[in-house]
């Protein structure tokens, strides 16, 4: 299906601080079409990739993450914000431009030697992916790939994950 997901992605300006431009993705979960095609794409790809669990990052990641995982018939894990997971957890923190921030996830969520596929909204700087990464791999898991909608290549962020491959089904430059 030949489809422009940008056409689909609102572009707001100086959201939530000024100077930013907040790419907004819930005109695809509006659309039933738009939002099960995203899936089918981010789902092909992690199928490419064997991937055993689907890993998503708090808030956005469940949105995306979930839908792929029942599509192709895994497991999903959600990587939290601190102090949300029950029982005993795993904790990676990650720099924010004014401090940071953590995520989280349970313990026994990975089976030593399974192959995750992280899913999430945005690639910006990398820094949920490698904190998702850390988890990932202290659990005993492997990273063999992530998937997003919208990446954000003049931040840089995949050049911090050398080896990491990456998908995504667009990218904004002079973000
Ligand atoms: C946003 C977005 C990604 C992340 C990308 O999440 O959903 O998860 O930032 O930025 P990065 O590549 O620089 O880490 P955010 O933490 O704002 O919260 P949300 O998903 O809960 O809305
Ligand atoms: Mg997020």
């Amino acid at each position: 299906m030949a489809i422009d997901f940008k056409e689909h992605i609102a572009s707001v300006e100086n959201f939530p601080n000024e100077g930013i431009i907040f790419r907004d993705i819930t005109p695809i979960l509006q659309d039933p079409e738009l939002y099960k095609e995203a899936t089918r794409r981010l789902a092909e790809y992690a199928k490419s990739k064997n991937a055993d669990v689907i890993v998503g990052p708090e808030a956005r990641g469940f949105i995306v993450g979930c839908p792929v995982a029942t599509e192709l018939g895994l497991g999903f894990v959600p990587a939290r914000k601190p102090h949300k997971l029950p029982r005993e957890v795993e904790r990676a923190s990650y720099d924010l431009e004014y401090g940071s921030n953590s995520l989280e996830m349970h313990k026994d969520a990975i089976k030593p030697g399974q192959r995750v596929v992280v899913c999430d909204d945005l690639l910006a700087t990398a820094g949920t992916l490698r904190a998702s990464k850390e988890l990932i791999e202290r659990l005993g898991g492997e990273l063999v790939g992530a998937a997003f909608y919208i990446e954000l290549p003049d931040l840089h962020g995949r050049e911090t994950l050398p080896g990491v491959d990456i998908f995504s089904l667009v990218q904004y430059h002079g973000a």
